[in-house]
C-alpha cells in the first residue's frame, strides 16, 4: 500500500528509483510518480494507472537527470487514483516536493487554515497540505520546517521530502508506516521495503516513530521530532537476493506457493530440538505458561484466518480458552482483558495498521503481547512483548501462501509447548504429533506435484459465477483461506460457509451446477459434512472434496475428489490448503488475471 523510494548519491536518481517502485508494485498501487532534482530545479512527472506508463513517460527515467530524487507509487485513499492526485506533490512555487504513505487525519482543519492563508490546492488528498506546510515553515532551515510540520500533523505518514533549495540533502520521517533507510559507496536510499533497495545495499536502518532522517550522498544523520540528533545502528539484511525475484516461475504466487515445504521446514526445525519443543522467543516460564487463562489472537485478512485454525489447534491440544478477533473490530470493541490473558497477534507484514492498532490497545490495557510476524524489524515486531519469527522470507506476491503457512506452524508449535507444559499431551501424544510435523513439509512437496490435475480442473470453472467453501471445525477455518484465495486472485464471488450453517440461508444460492468445495479432513466430522455434500447436489451442486486418503466413503456424495496425505487432524490445514491454493491460483491464470497484484488490493494495509 504505496510504495516509497528516494535517492541521492553520485548515480542518475531516476532509473533507480524506477526500478525500486517496480520492486515495490506488489504492495498495490493505482498511480506512480518521481520528482527529480536537475541541477536548477525539481522536476516531477507522474501519471494515473501503471508503473510502465511513468517508465515510458520517462523513457526509464533517462529523460530526467538528476542524482538526487524521490519516487512514489500511489494505492489511493483520499481522491480518485487520478494524475492530479499521484504524488509527488509540489508547493505552489514547486520548490518543496513531497510523497508520502499513511493518512493525515486532521488534513481537512490544516487545509482550511492554509487556505485562509492563501495557499491554492490542485489535488483532492490529504498529502498536498503538508507541501503548503512545509513552505510556510521553510525560512532556510529543512530540518525545522520538517519537524514544525510534524508537530502539526495528526494520523500516520512515511515520507520523502526534497527542497530544491538544499539540493544536497532528502529528508524521511515517519510515524506508523513502514519506512527504512540504506546506504552504500554511491549514496543513500529512502524505501518502504527492504526488496526495492535490496539490489543495491544489504546496509540498512529502521526509522522510529516521529523519527527524521537527513540523507546526503555520503552520510545520513538521525533526529528526533524535537530536531535532536540520535545515534542509529544499521541492520545487514541477509536475505538471499534471489527471494525477491520470480527465478523462472510466471508468478511469484506460484513461486512461493514452491517454497512452502521449506517455509515449513525453516519455521519448525529450529524450534525441535531433540524431543522438546524450545520457543525461546517466548520468554516464559513454565509457570507463566501455566497460569495462562485465555489467549486472544487477533490478526487481519489470511493471518486471521491462521488463528481461526489456531483456536481449535490451540483449545484441542493446550485445553486453553482462545478468542480470534479480527483487528479491526478488537481495536474499538475495548475489549474485556483478563488476569491470564495472553495476548497474541499474527502478521506477515507486521505494519498492518489494524494489528499495530490492536496490539498497542492491548499493551494499554497492561496485557504483554506475543507477536508471530514474518517481516524482521517490521513495527509490530519491534512493538510485541515478544516475537516468534515465521521463516518464510520475503513474500511479494499479494496473496499469501507461504507465510500463511509458516503462521500454522507456529501456532502448531505454541499449542504443543502449552499443551505438553501443562500437562494436557503425555509423551507419547507429544511425540506422535512431533513426527506428523516433521513429515508436513515433504507431504506439501507432495501435493505441489499435483498441480496438472488442480490445473485441469481449475480451467473448467475460469467463467464461473458463484462459488462456495463448506467445512465443519479446521475445515471451516480451511474453506475460509481457500475462499478468499479464489475471490482475491480471480475475482470470482466465493464464500466460505460452516457446512451446518448451510441450510439457514445459502442453500438458497445453489443452482445447477454451482461449484461447492467441501473441505472434510476430521475424522470425527465426516459423516456429517457428507450430509452436507448430499444435501448440496441434490440441490444441483457439483461437489468438489477434499479429504484424506482413507475417507474413501466421500466419493459417493462427491463429483471430484482431491485426496491429501494422512496428518494428525490438528494439522490437516497444512495440506488441504495447499489444493485450495492451486486452484484459485490456476482459476486467476485462466481468465488472464493480474495474480501478483490483483485489483485493488495491497500487500501491506498500513491504514485503518
Ligand atoms: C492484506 C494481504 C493479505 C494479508 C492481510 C493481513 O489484505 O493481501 O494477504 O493476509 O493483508 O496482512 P498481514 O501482513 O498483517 O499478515
Amino acid at each position: 500500500m504505496c510504495g516509497i523510494v528516494g535517492y541521492i548519491g553520485t548515480k542518475q536518481a531516476a532509473p533507480i528509483i524506477l526500478d525500486g517502485l517496480a520492486r515495490l508494485e506488489y504492495r498495490g498501487y493505482d498511480s506512480a510518480g518521481m520528482a527529480i532534482y536537475d541541477g536548477e530545479k525539481i522536476n516531477i512527472r507522474k501519471s494515473a494507472g501503471r508503473l510502465k506508463i511513468l517508465e515510458n513517460l520517462t523513457r526509464g527515467g533517462e529523460s530526467m537527470p538528476g542524482i538526487c530524487g524521490i519516487g512514489h507509487t500511489r494505492w489511493a485513499t483520499h481522491g480518485a487514483p487520478s494524475d492530479v492526485n499521484a504524488h509527488p506533490h509540489f508547493n505552489t512555487s514547486g520548490t518543496i516536493a513531497v510523497v508520502h504513505n499513511g493518512i493525515i487525519e486532521n488534513y481537512i482543519q490544516l487545509r482550511k487554515k492554509m487556505t485562509a492563508r492563501g495557499y491554492q490546492f490542485l489535488s483532492e488528498t490529504d498529502t498536498e497540505v503538508l507541501a503548503h506546510l512545509l513552505d510556510y515553515y521553510y525560512k532556510g532551515n529543512p530540518l525545522e520546517a520538517v519537524a514544525k510540520v510534524l508537530h502539526r500533523v495528526e494520523g500516520s505518514y512515511a515520507l520523502g521530502i526534497m527542497f530544491a533549495d538544499c539540493p544536497d540533502q532528502i529528508f524521511a520521517a515517519r510515524k506508523d508506516s513502514p519506512l527504512i533507510v540504506g546506504q552504500n559507496e554511491d549514496g543513500c536510499f529512502i524505501a518502504s521495503d527492504v526488496p526495492a533497495i535490496l539490489k543495491y545495499t544489504r546496509k540498512v536502518f529502521y526509522v522510529d516513530n516521529q523519527e527524521v532522517v537527513r540523507l546526503r550522498a555520503d552520510h545520513m544523520h538521525f533526529y528526533s521530532v524535537d530536531e535532536e540528533e540520535t545515534e542509529k545502528t544499521p541492520v545487514m539484511i541477509d536475505w538471499d537476493a534471489n527471494a525477491a525475484e520470480k527465478a523462472g516461475y510466471d508468478h511469484f504466487m506460484l513461486k512461493e506457493m514452491y517454497e512452502q515445504p521449506k517455509t515449513v521446514s525453516d519455521t519448525l526445525t529450529p524450534r525441535v530440538k531433540g524431543k522438546e519443543i524450545v520457543i525461546e522467543e517466548l520468554n516464559m516460564t513454565e509457570e507463566e505458561i501455566k497460569a495462562i487463562r485465555k489467549i486472544h489472537i487477533v490478526a487481519c485478512g489470511s493471518a486471521y484466518h491462521a488463528g481461526v485454525t489456531g483456536k481449535y489447534v490451540l483449545e484441542g491440544l493446550a485445553r486453553i480458552p482462545v478468542e480470534v478477533d479480527l483487528a479491526s473490530e478488537f481495536r474499538y470493541r475495548n475489549p474485556i482483558l483478563e488476569e491470564g490473558a495472553l495476548v497474541v497477534v499474527i502478521s506477515q507484514s507486521g505494519e498492518t495498521a489494524d494489528t499495530l492498532a490492536a496490539l498497542r490497545e492491548a499493551k494499554a490495557k497492561g496485557f504483554k503481547v506475543l507477536g508471530i510476524v514474518n517481516v524482521v524489524g517490521s513495527s509490530i515486531a519491534r512493538e510485541a512483548d515478544n516475537v516468534m519469527y515465521t521463516w518464510a522470507g520475503p513474500e511479494i506476491a499479494v496473496a499469501t501462501t507461504k507465510a500463511y503457512s509458516a503462521q500454522l506452524i507456529a501456532l502448531y508449535l505454541l499449542a504443543m509447548k502449552f499443551g505438553k507444559t501443562r500437562g494436557k499431551l503425555s509423551d507419547k501424544e507429544f511425540s506422535c504429533l512431533l513426527t506428523d510435523l516433521r513429515r508436513l513439509p515433504d507431504q506439501i512437496e507432495l501435493l505441489l506435484n499435483n498441480k496438472l490435475k488442480i490445473q485441469k480442473f481449475a480451467n473448467r470453472y475460469i467463467g464461473a459465477k458463484d462459488v462456495f467453501f463448506i467445512g465443519r471445525g479446521i475445515d471451516y477455518a480451511i474453506s475460509l483461506e481457500g475462499s478468499l484465495k479464489l475471490k482475491e486472485i480471480s475475482y470470482i464471488h466465493s464464500e466460505a460457509y460452516a457446512a451446518g450453517e448451510l441450510k439457514h440461508g445459502t442453500i438458497s444460492l445453489i443452482e445447477e451446477g454451482t461449484l461447492v468445495a467441501a473441505v472434510s479432513t476430521q475424522p470425527d466430522l465426516y459423516a456429517k459434512t457428507i450430509s452436507n455434500m448430499v444435501e448440496v447436489k441434490a440441490r444441483g451442486a457439483f461437489v468438489l472434496a477434499v479429504t484424506c486418503e482413507e475417507n474413501k466413503e466421500i466419493e459417493k456424495a462427491a463429483d471430484y475428489v482431491i485426496y491429501v496425505p494422512e496428518t494428525n487432524p490438528y494439522f490437516a490445514n497444512s495440506l488441504a490448503i495447499i489444493p485450495l491454493q492451486l486452484f484459485g491460483y490456476y482459476v486467476a491464470v485462466g481468465k488472464g488475471c493480474d495474480v501478483d497484484k490483483p485489483r485493488n488490493l495491497a500487500k501491506s494495509v498500513t491504514v485503518e
